[in-house]
């Protein structure tokens, strides 16, 4: 019975040890990363999918892109309330791990329409005036830079339109212009078309 309580002790004593010691060890780069993307899960979704519609999706997301944001939410020149304090934690090389992290995970199926007939074809029309695949690429894949609009969620490409349009997103001054010269029908046919890419 002593012996119990003994070899019951010491695994407690080395239970308590191994706590003390494990934040001495030095943390591998993965497991740093893997610690601050924790905190992204809670909006931008477990398995990828965002808890809401007008948050975007970022697993998948061009490397390049994802990098440039969070700069810009940082300095302010894209402002968010929300984004803004949390990417103002980060420096350059955690911003950039981040960016390469997000864009490794496969793209999540949001599970949305195709647009109907009518809509794809307003929608591909205003892509031949203005020239959205020129830059968004094939399949509006996008590549470094320039983002994926593809599979993206409706809500959250709508309103960005609109905030470009507006110039409350004031990070890209050409897609803002591109969205003036863009009526406000033919981008609400793009949105519901790229969601349902
Ligand atoms: C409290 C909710 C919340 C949390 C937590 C959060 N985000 Fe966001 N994120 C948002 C919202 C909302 C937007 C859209 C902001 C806008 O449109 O102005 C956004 C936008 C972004 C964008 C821009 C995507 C695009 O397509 O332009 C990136 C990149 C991003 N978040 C990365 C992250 C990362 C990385 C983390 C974790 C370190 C994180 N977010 C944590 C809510 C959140
Ligand atoms: C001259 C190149 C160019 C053209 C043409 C262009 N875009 Fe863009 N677009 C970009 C770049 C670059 C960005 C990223 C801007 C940034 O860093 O915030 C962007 C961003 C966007 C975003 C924001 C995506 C997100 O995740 O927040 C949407 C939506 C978008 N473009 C839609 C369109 C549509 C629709 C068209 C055609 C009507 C179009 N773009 C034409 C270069 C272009």
């Amino acid at each position: 019975m002593g012996g119990r309580l003994y070899s019951g002790l010491l695994v407690g004593v080395m239970a308590a040890m191994a706590f003390a010691i494990a934040p001495l060890r030095a943390q591998t780069p993965d497991e740093k990363i893997q610690e601050k993307v924790q905190v992204c899960s809670g909006c931008h979704g477990e398995a990828g999918k965002p808890v809401d519609k007008t948050i975007p999706n970022i697993w998948g997301q061009q490397a390049g892109y994802l990098y440039i944001q969070l700069r810009d939410f940082k300095r302010g020149d894209r402002k968010s309330e929300i984004m803004q304090p949390i990417a103002s934690a980060f420096e350059k090389d955690d911003m950039m791990a981040i960016a390469e992290y997000f864009s490794q995970k496969p793209w999540p199926d949001l599970g949305q329409p195709r647009a109907p007939k009518d809509v794809a074809q307003r929608a591909r029309a205003a892509d031949g005036s203005v020239g959205c695949t020129g830059c968004h690429l094939d399949h509006f894949q996008g590549d470094s830079t320039v983002p994926r609009l593809a599979g993206q969620s409706r809500d959250y490409l709508a309103k960005a339109m609109a905030n470009f349009r507006s110039r409350a997103r004031g990070n890209n001054p050409g897609m803002s212009d591109l969205m003036i010269a863009t009526s406000t029908e033919d981008l609400a046919a793009l949105a519901e078309y790229l969601a349902g890419l």
